[in-house]
């Protein structure tokens, strides 16, 4: 379905509706949905960071999927940089999470192979942060975050393996995934054929520089990619546009 329609002409309920995640892809396994913002000349940061590129109704946006989710899965550099704490549900979904029979807040899952993760780096040690890592992970790096009481999983030998992170989110009965990013990490995700949906916002930015894309990595499988089809499509006054693509089959 294609609906091009102002976000603000878009009462919550509907809103909710559009954004609302399946309840698990067509073979069983979680649905995993990446969100991210690039400017329209296909930046995905300005001066190193993507809130710039943001606007107030992307922030919601960013929030409902957020209060839909079970779990968000995140490069760690991508959590460090953009400063993410330990995650909180704003009042306006705590209901809708229960009604939904979710936890009160979504679990955060860091992924990172060389474990280069500052040892003060706030939600470390809190329940509901897990990093996912691999097996060939530096044993110092290990033991540092281990001291600081940070939950580590292998998820692979010597890299962390998107399937298998994939896997361990069914393993904990969490099939609603949200991947913030960043570029690098949601690549990983998609040529190892686990990525089903993308949010993404344009941002009615030129950024220019050389700031990264939304994807930036390992080439994905396809000819010319993978072919994603829109389910909608919303702008609001301000000129920026909050699309939901997912993956075609058949
Ligand atoms: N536009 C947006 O929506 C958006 C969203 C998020 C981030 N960003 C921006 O993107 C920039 C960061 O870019 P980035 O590409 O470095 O972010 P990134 O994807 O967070 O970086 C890759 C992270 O994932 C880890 N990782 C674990 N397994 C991996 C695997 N198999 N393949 C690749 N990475 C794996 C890396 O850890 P190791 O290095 O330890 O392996 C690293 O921490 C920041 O400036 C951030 O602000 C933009």
């Amino acid at each position: 379905m294609l609906i091009m329609q102002k976000a603000t002409e878009v009462t919550g309920e509907a809103l909710i509706d559009l954004y609302r995640f399946p309840p698990s892809a067509a073979d069983g396994r979680p649905v995993v949905r990446g969100n991210m913002v690039v400017s329209i000349d296909g930046a995905a940061t300005a001066d190193g960071r993507s809130a710039g590129l943001a606007s107030a109704d992307d922030t919601e946006i960013f929030h409902l999927q957020r209060g839909l989710c079970d779990a968000i899965l995140v490069g760690a550099n991508t959590a460090v940089t953009e400063g993410y704490r330990v995650p909180s549900t704003p009042e306006r979904y705590t209901t809708l999470r229960a009604e939904n029979g979710q936890r009160e807040v979504p679990l955060l899952m860091l992924t990172s192979r060389s474990l280069d993760i500052p040892t003060d780096y706030p939600p470390l040690g809190a329940p509901g942060v897990v990093i996912a890592t691999c097996r060939s992970a530096p044993a110092d790096a290990r033991a540092r975050l281990a001291a600081v009481g940070a939950t580590i999983i292998d998820c692979g030998d010597q890299t962390v393996d998107p399937v298998l992170v994939v896997d361990e989110l069914a393993r904990r009965g969490l099939h609603r995934v949200l991947c913030e990013g960043g570029p690098r990490f949601l690549t990983a995700l998609a040529a190892a054929g686990r990525l089903d949906e993308l949010a993404l916002t344009v941002s009615p930015h030129l950024v220019g520089g050389d700031a990264p894309r939304i994807a930036h990595g390992p080439r994905i499988d396809g000819d010319p990619g993978l072919p994603m089809v829109r389910r909608h499509e919303l702008g609001d006054a301000a000129d920026f546009r909050y699309e939901l693509w997912e993956r075609r089959t058949g």
